[in-house]
C-alpha cells in the first residue's frame, strides 16, 4: 500500500488539526495535596474545559482525549465508581454548553461494562452535538487500541469483507476523523497505554510532565510550538520533502490538502 493510501495526516507541521491527548496525572495532583484520587479526576474535567476552549481559540478542528482505558478497570473499585460518576455528571452538566459552543462529541470505545443510564447519555450527546462543526470532540472511555482494531476486523469478517488497511482503517473507531498530528501525554510517563495503537502510526508525540489538573493553554501552546518544528517524513527522505513541490511527489505522505 502507497503512503498516500494508508496515511490520513497532515505532511507539513505546522497548526495540528488534530490534537490527541493522554490525560494523565490526576492521581498524583490530588496525592500531592492529601486529597482522594477521585478528587483529581475532578479537577481533570475542569483542565478538559480549559482545553477545549483553547483548541477552539486556536482552530484545532478535533481534540481527543483518553478519558478511561480498557485496563482502567483494574482500579480499586471506589476509583472506578467515582470515575463512573463523574462522566455521568459532566453528560448532565457540559453537553448543553459544549452544544452551545458548535462541539460535535463521540465516545470511542467499549459500550459493554457501563451503566445503561451513561449508555444512554453518550448516545444522547452524540445525537444532539451530531450537526455541529466548530470542533470534533472525541471522548474515548473504556477504551484500547487494541480493542479498537479487534472490534474492526470482527465488523469487517461479520460482513464478508476481507481484511485490508484501509477495511480496517474504516471499521475504526476514529473513521470520521483524519489520525493525530499532535499527541501530548502529561503526567511525564513515556508511553501509549494501549491509546490510538493504529491511528498513532505517524502522529508526532509530546511528552510534557505537567500533571492534567493543572493543564492549561500555555502548555498547550508549548506542545504545539514544538510541534511546528518537527519534519514530518513519512518515511522519505528530507530531499524528497524538499521537491515536494514537484508533480510527481504530489500527495505522497499524507492528505493532499496540506
Ligand atoms: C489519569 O490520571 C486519569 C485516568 C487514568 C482515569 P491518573 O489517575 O492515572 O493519575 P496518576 O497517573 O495516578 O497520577
Ligand atoms: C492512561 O493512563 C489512561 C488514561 C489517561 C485514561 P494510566 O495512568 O492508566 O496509564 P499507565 O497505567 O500509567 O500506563
Ligand atoms: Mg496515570
Amino acid at each position: 500500500m502507497s503512503p498516500t493510501e494508508s496515511s490520513k495526516t497532515t505532511p507539513i507541521a505546522t497548526a495540528p488539526h488534530h490534537v490527541a491527548i493522554v490525560m494523565d496525572g490526576n492521581g498524583r495532583w490530588a496525592k500531592q495535596r492529601k486529597m482522594p484520587r477521585v478528587a483529581g479526576h475532578k479537577q481533570g474535567v475542569d483542565a478538559l474545559r480549559r482545553t477545549v476552549r483553547a483548541c477552539i481559540e486556536r482552530e484545532v478542528s478535533v481534540l481527543t482525549v483518553f478519558a478511561f482505558s480498557s485496563e482502567n478497570w483494574s482500579r480499586p473499585v471506589e476509583e472506578v465508581s467515582g470515575l463512573m460518576d463523574l462522566l455521568a455528571v459532566a453528560l448532565t452538566r457540559e453537553v448543553p454548553r459544549l452544544h452551545k459552543n458548535g462541539v460535535k462529541l463521540h465516545f470511542p470505545g467499549e459500550r459493554s461494562g457501563l451503566s445503561p443510564r451513561v449508555v444512554q447519555g453518550l448516545q444522547r450527546a452524540q445525537e444532539t452535538t451530531a450537526g455541529n462543526s466548530r470542533l470534533t470532540l472525541n471522548v474515548c472511555f473504556n477504551y484500547g487500541g487494541r480493542w479498537d482494531i479487534a472490534q474492526a476486523a470482527r465488523k469487517l469478517v461479520a460482513q464478508g469483507r476481507e481484511i485490508t488497511e484501509s477495511s480496517l482503517d474504516e471499521a475504526m473507531s476514529l473513521s470520521h476523523v483524519p489520525d493525530p498530528d499532535l499527541l501530548i501525554r502529561t503526567g511525564g510517563e513515556m508511553r501509549i497505554s494501549n491509546f490510538l495503537l493504529w491511528q498513532a502510526a505517524y502522529t508526532e508525540l509530546f511528552f510534557t510532565p505537567c500533571l492534567w489538573p493543572n493543564f492549561d493553554a500555555d502548555e498547550l501552546d508549548r506542545a504545539i510550538a514544538d510541534f511546528a518544528g518537527r519534519e514530518r517524513r513519512f518515511g522519505q527522505t528530507p530531499e524528497q520533502l524538499a521537491r515536494a513541490d514537484s508533480p510527481s511527489q504530489k500527495g505522497k505522505g499524507g492528505s493532499s490538502d496540506a
